[in-house]
């Protein structure tokens, strides 16, 4: 017998950064284990809408298409989350996808997040080395720390818990949960603790950690189940002892 299920999905796309959003919905033929990227590969294969129109092919980014390289993040049925694991089969029917709304949009559901890597960088999110000669062997991270250190370099950078916070917008400024669990991180590392008061220092202003208001939107969403509540309450905690202390040396 043949199978005539479809899928539908109802897709916000825009041409370029400047120009006004309209819906688009296609109608495909259902295949099994058919996932959001998936249906877009389809519609670049046949790109005809509904109404049997010849249209576009749709913008995305996708790269790992195993929840591995963070591309992919946008909202499918409301939600934040990263399309390549998104399962037709799971998802309500239509399926609606836009992109993130907190992110310029570059073309359909490509956006830039460049703003997370700005924030990565303000706060110092790496080992600092000198990698022009061999430094030998670092510091043994004990079985321990790396096992608290393991969740939070697990961070793909996909913005989900960036796009899901509600602080973050550009009155606050806020640097969001990515950006904080990443100095949890690196100020664990006995190497990357060496700019552990920069890192914290750069939390204390506007857009820093004051601005969470603690909705813990951000660890729901985070595909990689990312500890971020304790993130911000041990680096919370850390800001405030420095801010203390910083006061006192005065
Ligand atoms: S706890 Fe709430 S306010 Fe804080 S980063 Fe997470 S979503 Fe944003
Ligand atoms: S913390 Fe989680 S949601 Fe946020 S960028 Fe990293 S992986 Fe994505
Ligand atoms: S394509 Fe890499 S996370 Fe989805």
């Amino acid at each position: 017998m043949a199978n005539n299920k479809t899928v539908l999905l109802k897709i916000k796309r825009q041409n370029d950064p400047e120009s006004t959003p309209y819906w688009e919905e296609f109608e495909l033929p259902w295949k099994p284990g058919m996932n959001v990227i998936s249906c877009f590969m389809d519609i670049a294969a046949n790109p005809v809408n509904r109404q049997g129109k010849a249209t576009t092919a749709i913008t995305y980014d996708s790269n790992c298409l195993e929840e591995v390289c963070g591309s992919c993040a946008m909202r499918i049925n409301g939600k934040a989350r990263m399309a390549c694991s998104a399962l037709v089969d799971q998802l309500k029917q239509p399926i609606t996808i836009e992109p993130f709304s907190k992110f310029p949009v570059v073309r359909d559901l490509a956006v830039d997040r460049q703003v997370l890597f700005e924030n990565l960088k303000k706060v110092k999110a790496w080992v600092p080395i000198d990698g022009s000669y061999d430094l030998g062997s670092g510091p043994k991270l004990s079985p321990e720390t790396q096992e608290q250190a393991y969740p939070y370099s697990r961070c793909i950078s996909c913005t989900c818990c960036m796009e899901a916070c509600p602080q973050f917008n550009q009155s606050t400024g806020f640097v969001g949960a990515a950006t904080i669990g990443q100095v949890r991180l690196f100020n664990m590392h006995p190497t990357g603790a060496m700019l552990k008061r920069e890192r914290l220092a750069a939390l204390m202003g506007d857009g820093g950690i004051h601005e969470c208001g603690y909705a813990q939107n951000c660890v729901e969403v985070c595909p990689k189940d990312i500890p971020l509540t304790r993130a911000i309450s041990d680096v919370g905690r850390q800001v405030m002892l420095q801010a203390i202390g910083d006061l006192f040396s005065k």
